[in-house]
């Protein structure tokens, strides 16, 4: 297939799409698990969670038209934002999509404009911030969070939005929707949100007689990338989820909602792995040691962008001895365009196959054409057998949109 090449183990895909799914259903309770497509988008992915009974999240027209071009049902798709156009939204309502997840006010006014233009219903989950702010290792509460995301849960905006979806003939209000962050390890601030959201869907009961049927409490559930990172089993959050919705549920005389959860990392992102052949290298003596790859930020902006940490192996020589640290440099016109500060590494070679693990969520997906340099390849591997996924880009691809220029042509 050549390098740089994305490798997904699909078999790993499915058992955690299995694991989300068992721990709703042994629990007894009503669940949709939505794949966050974002992580990593392609038909054939897609169609690996439309076999797996998964339900779907997208966040731009792009991503529900590889849906759609995928065959995936579309009543189990849900359309995120916060700024989708009203052409994205009429798409929404043409493809009789199951869910959007409305994020403010102006979406709910193009929202009612449009139900009243076409006279159908449409489902929606009214995306709120709980004012909680979940990191890697630890997770802080701010009384009123700054975010572009979703209505305030605190000042009163999100029981405006409510208000005026809930009245509405066209507009089915399913419940209430947060996603707190990314890579999260610790379980707290998940119980936290889930108290909140069903705090909240209880006084609209006692104000209205109205029950919520749904509570989607998003995704970040973290994945281990380096041995620094102590991830629970991904099923274990969904376990402290179901137990502090039956806590504050019991509490509040709440019917136990339907629990909807939005893994986009747990799902893809350690079923990933990169591959790239090492080139040149380079000695700044006392100092370091650079080996270069075929690829770099334009497949993986993760450790430009955040700072990420990865680990890796020489995919040719893993017997071979850890003798060496190496810093992996991409072959981008960017000084920062490193992939791992530090590598430990047998003994490099021009023509090594470096392995780089976990790159599978947010790495295709967020990955560009910087120096004209054209995208990877993605394989599937499962049950022994490999896959063409996506194919690679080719110069023609690179330069398909380009137009000649005539200036006599230009308009005036
Ligand atoms: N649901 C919503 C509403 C989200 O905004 C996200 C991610 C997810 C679910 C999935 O989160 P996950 O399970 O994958 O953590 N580019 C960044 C991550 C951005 C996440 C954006 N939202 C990265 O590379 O780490």
């Amino acid at each position: 297939y050549g390098t740089p090449l994305f490798v997904y183990d699909i078999e790993l895909y499915r058992n955690r799409a299995r694991a989300f799914q068992n721990t709703f259903k042994n629990a007894g309770i009503g669940y949709q698990v939505a794949y966050a497509s974002k992580a990593f988008s392609s038909v054939a992915i897609y169609q690996v969670a439309a076999q797996e009974g998964l339900s779907l999240d997208v966040v731009s027209g792009g991503e529900l038209y590889t849906a759609i071009k995928a065959g995936f049902p579309k009543e189990k798709i849900h359309f995120h934002g916060n700024n989708k156009s009203w052409e994205e939204l009429k798409m929404a309502f043409d493809e009789e999509i199951g869910c959007i997840v409305v994020d403010n006010f102006h979406e709910i006014e193009q929202l009612k404009k449009l139900a009243e233009a076409t006279g159908r219903q449409m489902n929606i989950l009214l995306r709120v911030t709980p004012g909680i702010e979940a990191h890697t290792h630890d997770y802080i509460t701010t009384g009123q969070e700054d975010s572009k995301f979703g209505f305030d849960l605190n000042n009163g905006q999100a029981d405006q939005a409510f208000k005026e979806t809930f009245e509405h003939s066209h507009l089915n209000v399913l419940g209430l929707h947060c996603h707190i962050g990314s890579q999260i390890f610790d379980t707290a601030a998940f119980r936290m949100a889930a108290g909140k959201l069903v705090s909240k869907m209880a006084e609209w009961r006692d104000e209205t007689g109205y029950v919520c049927p749904v509570l989607n409490l998003g995704g970040g559930f973290g994945i281990r990338y380096t041995e620094d990172d102590q991830p629970l089993e991904p099923a274990e959050y969904v376990r402290e989820m179901i137990e502090t919705v039956k806590e504050i549920t019991g509490q509040t005389g709440f019917a136990i909602p339907e629990i909807w959860i939005e893994p986009g990392r747990s799902l893809v992102g350690d079923a990933g792995t990169t591959l790239y052949t090492i080139g040149s290298m380079k000695e700044v003596p006392k100092v370091r040691k650079y080996i270069a790859v075929d690829g770099g930020m334009s497949d993986n902006i993760r450790p430009a962008l955040y700072g990420a940490a990865y680990s890796s192996m020489i995919a040719n020589k893993g017997r071979h001895a850890l003798t060496e640290t190496y810093t992996v440099a991409g072959k981008c016109c960017e000084s920062g365009d490193k992939l791992i500060e530090s590598a430990i590494l047998p003994e490099a070679e021009p023509g090594d196959i470096l392995a780089v693990f976990c790159t599978g969520a947010y790495g295709y997906s967020m990955a560009s054409n910087y120096n004209r340099i054209a995208r990877p390849a993605v394989v599937f591997a499962e049950n022994g057998a490999h896959q063409l996924a996506v194919r690679r880009e080719t110069y023609d691809d690179v330069v398909s949109l380009d137009l000649d220029y005539h200036a006599k042509a230009a308009v005036k």
